[in-house]
């Protein structure tokens, strides 16, 4: 299949390792032009270095106002923007009384503020163009909460709606919003949380976590030509860990 991806001008953000990287580097095998960021410094370069993005632009997405900052330059820089796969990285784990105030903040920031930014900044483009992918990196946490990541839990549930919401506006124009949730994958974030193989795979139909290749066909796929018209959807790459609806 033609994914229709040559030339198009793409955004990874949390793209220096697990996920987002797995996800510029099925972009970039697809021909894209690809811009990667993430916090920034060695591990940033090297990542765009090997994986042949055109653009590496540091950008902490703690930080209000950054992701803006962050798509705006890669717009001008790129000429333009076509693709926007929105990631960035866990929140902290913790039951709900270990969960400071300033967690959540932080939290709601880094998931939910920066993908408003990144969004508001990429959208007039798109609509001008008439044509746009938008993807979020969410969790299957957004469908079924997971135990001690009340964080991802609460945050994540809502960007599903922003998707609904937010597909249902931008769809006359050719634009697409999709959301793209991992179960368990071998990242260093499953290993931040503790979380083995051996501890996971039991719980998984598929028996073994996913591997980041196989979620980064997902978003490629959904930020493809023939995904024109898949919009407002929340789908899930789990192995079937997932059981309900
Ligand atoms: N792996 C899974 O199975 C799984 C399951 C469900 C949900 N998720 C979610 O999917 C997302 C990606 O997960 P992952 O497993 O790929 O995580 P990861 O391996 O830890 O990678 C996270 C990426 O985000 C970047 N990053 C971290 N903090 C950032 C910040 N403040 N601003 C900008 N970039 C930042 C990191 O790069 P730098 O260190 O260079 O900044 C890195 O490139 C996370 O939100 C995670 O919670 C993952």
């Amino acid at each position: 299949m033609d994914f229709g991806l040559k030339g198009r001008r793409a955004l990874v953000t949390g793209a220096s390792s697990g996920l987002g990287r797995a996800i510029a580097d099925t972009l970039v095998k697809e021909r894209a032009t690809v811009a990667v960021s993430s916090r920034g410094g060695e591990k940033l370069q090297k990542a765009a270095k090997e994986l042949g993005a055109a653009l590496a632009v540091p950008c902490d997405l703690t930080q209000a106002g950054a992701a803006r900052g962050l798509v705006r330059e890669v717009t001008q820089k790129l000429g333009g923007l076509d693709v926007l796969v929105v990631n960035a990285g866990g929140p902290p784990s913790g039951g709900f009384e270990a969960i400071t105030v300033e967690q959540w903040q932080t939290g709601f920031q880094s998931l939910w503020l920066a993908t408003v930014d990144a969004i508001q900044e990429a959208l007039p483009g798109m609509k001008a163009q008439g044509w746009g992918r938008i993807v979020l990196v969410t969790s299957t946490a957004a469908r079924e909460a997971m135990n001690n990541l009340t964080v991802s839990n609460g945050l994540r549930a809502g960007l599903l709606g922003l998707v609904k919401s937010l597909s249902n506006e931008v769809a006359p124009y050719g634009i697409t919003v999709n959301a793209a949730l991992p179960g368990y994958h071998a990242t260093d974030r499953m290993k931040d949380l503790g979380l083995s193989d051996e501890k996971v795979a039991p719980n998984i139909p598929a028996r073994r976590l996913g591997r980041p290749e196989e979620f980064a066909a997902l978003v490629t796929f959904l930020a493809s030509e023939p995904a024109a018209y898949i919009s407002g959807q929340s789908i899930a790459c789990d192995g079937g860990a997932l059981r309900g609806f």
